[in-house]
């Protein structure tokens, strides 16, 4: 597969204004880091309102840290997993007592803040920080697999090394910051998992599924 083909292809596709986003573009880590928090088990319809309540109500991670837990429980009510919202007051306290007020500028830095796991991680340190790191989630999973017909299981733990492996070939020298936006828009766009729009894909012409007739056998999952 030439992988830095795919990169030119998809970001090539990517238009910022396709799904706007008010996060998208912006650059400061506690507005990224917190639309990222409410993306992770909600849909971007469902959770803009409440992240332009929560801007309104905490423009600053000092606002939020600041905040009682209980107002902050109360501005979540209804996005779920309120685990997030929990770890949210936890990261924004552990970013104003142990880093000053400013969020850690790398991948691994990011790791070490609560609910903000490897796929977070990526996205806040390419968009907030350009760090040349890509974000791996189940959409990036099944536009890989696809493109490069690869029937290896997402499932796993060499699975999942593997498609690290991949999207970093993909990756390469693209501005992460674009390539990840990119990726997200079209998983939620193209490449879907249930309906995808082979007929107007940008990448139709190298997809290995597409050739093959096997787009809606992947990716593979159950471990095997
Ligand atoms: N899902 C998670 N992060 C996202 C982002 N930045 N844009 C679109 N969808 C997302």
């Amino acid at each position: 597969v030439d992988w830095p083909l795919f990169g030119r292809k998809l970001t090539g596709w990517y238009r910022p204004d396709r799904r706007p986003m008010p996060w998208k573009g912006d650059r400061n880590p506690y507005r990224v880091w917190l639309s990222e928090i409410i993306l992770q088990q909600t849909r971007v319809a469902q959770g803009l309102p409440y992240f332009e309540r929560f801007v309104a109500a905490y423009p600053t991670v000092a606002d939020l840290a600041a905040a009682p837990d209980a107002e902050v429980m109360k501005h979540w009510e209804g996005l779920g997993y309120y685990s997030r919202a929990r770890n949210l007051l936890k990261a924004a306290r552990k970013v104003v007592e142990q880093y000053d007020g400013r969020f850690p500028a790398t991948y691994e830095g990011l790791l070490t803040l609560p609910g903000v796991g490897p796929y977070t991680a990526a996205a806040i340190a390419s968009f907030a920080f350009d760090r040349q790191v890509a974000v791996l989630d189940g959409n990036v999973f099944r536009i890989l697999a696809r493109y490069a017909g690869d029937p290896t299981p997402i499932d796993t733990g060499p699975g999942k090394k593997h498609f690290q492996s991949l999207v970093d070939a993909a990756l390469g020298d693209t501005p992460a910051a674009t390539f990840n936006q990119a990726i997200m828009d079209f998983g939620a766009l193209v490449c879907t998992p249930k309906a995808p729009q082979c007929p107007s894909c940008p990448l139709a012409d190298r997809c290995r599924a597409l050739a093959q007739d096997r787009v809606y056998e992947l990716p593979v999952k159950g471990k095997s």
